[in-house]
């Protein structure tokens, strides 16, 4: 929890956008709490931007009404809104040093220079570019280029910051370092964060709660330890986790999940067609299990990730554990354990509830009978 903490809560209610009439986004409602960081994750196109741009008042809604800190906002100028935003292209004024880059927006405003030095340098500080203040933007890595883009976000002290893939544009490292100073700023300054990302680790390392979003609705809005052991539909289940989880299309007997043909994957009182969810990590191998050829080995270092075919041509990946050789045999058994399974309905693609196999069946190890 951060420090101190905006009370600026952010209220979503029946907000639809469209564009010539397509609808990017057909109806949402949220309540994003002050003070919490919630991370807007999905692919590309699916209307992360638009309801970002909705908040921060870059877009005129079709419908629907949007409060911070209760106070309806969307027909508000998006200075009057008390935010700030980060984009992906952090478009410095390549003429001016780091200082005024960061307090442009309060010369602009009109702050008196003395007050505008201090709060520029506490805002330099803050993304820790105390040293470069003297500095053009050509003169800094990219990564320090996007802390500026940040302080001159933090320097308004906004109630709310509304970010755009602002860690898109760096490499791996570098997004790493950003992630952990993003997340130490947000604990400092307590604003209201919603933070856009296509990237799952980002979500999941910086989120409070993630919003995972498919063209233009909510799959799930939950807290990132929810959305990866409880995925509310296959969606969400095949978006998060690395490698994907395996969602397979199986048909329940009301005592067997099985395989077109006639392989039974796990025990499962389920009856009639589903979309049988297992990470990679989480299938085992196991003698007199289930027969899988290995398609394709990849060796991560860490672990090793196995492609495998079953009977009915089903493809199914399997993840070793740390510095588990994934050896060389051509053929393998397998055994998908039933507390790791996850159950989706296949037309709504909605978890199941009755999910988790009942518990007078054994969780591990289940040698299957076909
Ligand atoms: N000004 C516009 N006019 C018409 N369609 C638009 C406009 N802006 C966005 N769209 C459409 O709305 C949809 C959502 O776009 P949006 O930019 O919100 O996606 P996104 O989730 O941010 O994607 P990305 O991860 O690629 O940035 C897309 O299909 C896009 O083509
Ligand atoms: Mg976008």
């Amino acid at each position: 929890m951060p420090e101190t903490r905006s009370n600026a809560g952010i209220g979503l209610h029946g907000l639809v956008k469209s564009y010539g009439g397509a609808p990017v986004i057909p109806g949402l409602d949220a309540e994003l709490e002050g003070g919490e960081f919630t991370v807007i994750l999905g692919p590309s196109g699916c209307g992360k931007s638009t309801l970002l741009n909705c908040i921060a008042g870059l877009e005129r809604l079709t419908a629907g009404r949007i409060t911070i800190a209760g106070r309806e906002v969307q027909e508000e100028e998006p200075k009057n809104r008390r935010l700030a935003m980060v984009f992906q292209s952090y478009a410095l004024y390549p003429h001016m040093t780091v200082a005024e880059n960061i307090g442009y927006a309060l010369k602009v405003a009109r702050v008196p220079k003395a007050e505008r030095m201090a709060r520029v340098a506490a805002a330099a500080k803050l993304v820790e570019l105390g040293d470069y203040l003297g500095r053009r933007p050509g003169q800094l890595s990219g990564g320090q280029r996007q802390r500026v883009a940040i302080a001159r976000a933090v320097v308004r002290e906004p109630q709310v910051l509304l970010y755009d893939e602002p860690l898109s544009n760096l490499d791996a490292k570098l997004r790493q370092d950003m992630r952990m100073e993003l997340a130490g700023l947000h604990r400092r300054i307590g604003a209201t964060s919603v933070f856009v990302t296509h990237d799952q680790v980002e979500a999941m390392t910086l989120a409070d709660r993630i919003m995972v979003l498919n063209k233009g609705r909510i799959e799930q809005f939950d807290t990132p330890e929810a959305i990866y052991h409880r995925p509310a539909s296959a969606f969400v289940a095949g978006f998060i986790g690395s490698p994907a989880m395996n969602l397979i299309d199986v048909t329940g007997d009301g005592s067997h999940l099985r395989l077109s043909d006639g392989t039974a994957l796990a025990r499962h009182p389920h009856r009639g067609p589903a979309i049988l969810g297992i990470r990679p990590e989480q299938v085992q191998a196991a003698p007199g299990g289930i027969p899988a050829a290995v398609t394709w080995r990849e060796d991560l270092g860490a672990h090793c990730v196995l492609t495998l075919r079953l009977g009915d041509g089903t493809a199914l990946r399997l993840a070793t554990g740390p510095g588990q050789a994934a050896g060389t045999a051509a053929t393998l058994r397998i055994a998908l354990p039933a507390a790791a399974l996850h159950l989706f309905d296949i037309s709504t693609g909605r978890a199941l509830a009755a999910a988790a196999a009942p518990a007078t069946m054994k969780a591990e190890h289940d040698h299957l009978p076909s």
